[in-house]
């Protein structure tokens, strides 16, 4: 792990170090995902990215990320059928969420509607175990729900209501759309919310624990946690990704485009990552989704500009250890799959809501109230000026 150590001077001129942003620091012990950031390799529970994405369906990923445990056939069709049990949002929510402005970022409304999701919780007071994994369960269920009545209201369309004979990423694909999902596009759809279910203590799921670790409730955390992931240095960078290349245009132009905004400092969406100094495995896989999508759907375009960029990157930044990260060519696969861009975020919410509600039971398990310490570099001794003397 790279040590980015800063060195200051605090209030009483002691020479202080500190990590920006808690960069290499190792904040706590966890058994639910392993990331070798110079190796590329990515694991749930030690069993490798690359064979989660092939073998594996989101249903399973979130019990396994949940339980500890891959499902037997029926512990899988149980917590399918919990899962399925609660589909439905509380008309309340629904209601809730039409009073928002149809032109409010899906991200903000989504945080919204977790939250208010907390408020019809039938016993709030019981913070056993069970009862958090029910939460953990029911939270899992909803947020494909969530998606689906914000896009359909703000398509001027009413809800969907959700059908059970569905897989949780043909739900998604339905709830948003109100088609009949294409079941190539559901299969894609489910490996990418495979790949993007958990990562270890990334910034969102940081701010989860950090939050339950006050033995606040499940919804506070997932609220803090959604917030975060909105961020563009975060889950907000594949909707960057796709907007930069609508802005681009043409394949032609990424290298005339990609060459000024480094030029100006500027950082471009969908590469960089804390850990990873290598390719993203989870890139890998998606680029292959991608060059796959773009052969049936015959529109090569989107592909050509994801590899046309990721050419000149290599060329100018991999020596510094700048390579794709997840949220690159999951742009280009939403968007062949027909998901509006300000939606990627939210996808991302829906799969890492299993890692989230998993690392806040992991928490909570062993927990200790996250409290560092900051130094104090401001002023020292400094008198009370009365009103009148300013
Ligand atoms: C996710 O943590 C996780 O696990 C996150 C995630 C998950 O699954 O939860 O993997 C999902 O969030 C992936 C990252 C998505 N974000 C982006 O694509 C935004 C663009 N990427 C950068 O903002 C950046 O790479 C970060 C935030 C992802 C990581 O940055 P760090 O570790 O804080 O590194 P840094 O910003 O200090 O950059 C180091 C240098 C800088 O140059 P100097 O100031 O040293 O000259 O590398 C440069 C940066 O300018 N750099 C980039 C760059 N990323 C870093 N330059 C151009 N383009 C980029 N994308």
């Amino acid at each position: 792990m790279s040590e980015k150590v800063a060195t200051i001077t605090d209030a009483a001129g002691q020479a202080v170090q500190y990590h920006p942003g808690l960069e290499g620091v190792i904040a706590g012990p966890s058994t639910i995902c392993s990331i070798d950031g110079h190796k590329g390799v990515l694991t749930y529970r030690g069993i490798l990215i690359e064979d989660m994405a092939e073998h594996s369906t989101f249903e399973e990923t979130a019990f396994f990320l949940l339980h500890g445990h891959l499902p037997t056939r029926p512990e899988l069709a149980d917590f399918e059928n919990r899962l399925k049990d609660h589909r439905e949002l509380p008309q309340t929510v629904i209601d809730l969420i039409k009073t928002f402005p149809p032109t409010a970022n899906p991200m903000d409304i989504l945080r919204t509607a977790v939250s208010a999701l907390g408020l019809f919780d039938d016993n709030p007071d019981d913070d056993s175990l069970a009862k958090n994994t029910a939460r953990a369960e029911h939270l899992i269920a909803a947020f494909p729900g969530i998606v689906g009545v914000l896009q359909r209201l703000r398509q001027g369309q009413p809800p969907v209501p959700p059908r059970m004979d569905l897989s949780h990423a043909e739900h998604f694909l339905h709830q948003v759309s109100g088609k009949e999902p294409d079941a190539n596009a559901a299969k894609i759809f489910d490996v990418c919310l495979i790949l993007h279910a958990d990562h270890s203590f990334n910034a969102s799921t940081f701010t989860a624990r950090v939050c339950i670790s006050s033995l606040t409730d499940m919804y506070s955390a997932i609220t803090a946690a959604t917030g975060s992931l909105k961020g563009p240095l975060h889950g907000g960078a594949n909707t960057e990704v796709m907007t930069n290349f609508l802005e681009i245009g043409e394949v032609e132009k990424v290298e005339e485009w990609v060459m000024a905004r480094l030029k100006n400092k500027g950082k471009v969406m969908g590469f960089g990552h804390r850990v990873y100094k290598t390719y993203d495995p989870r890139a890998r896989i998606l680029s292959r989704y991608s060059q796959r999508l773009a052969e049936i759907t015959g529109n090569l375009k989107w592909f050509k500009m994801s590899k046309e960029m990721e050419r000149v990157m290599e060329r100018e930044v991999s020596s510094r250890g700048i390579y794709p990260n997840v949220d690159f060519f999951s742009a280009s696969v939403y968007y062949y799959i027909g998901v509006a861009p300000d939606l990627f975020t939210p996808i991302f919410a829906v799969s890492r809501i299993a890692g989230w509600t998993a690392h806040v039971l992991e928490q909570l398990r062993d927990n200790r109230l996250f409290r560092p310490e900051a130094a104090y570099t401001g002023p020292l001794q400094v008198k009370y000026v009365p009103m009148e003397k300013r």
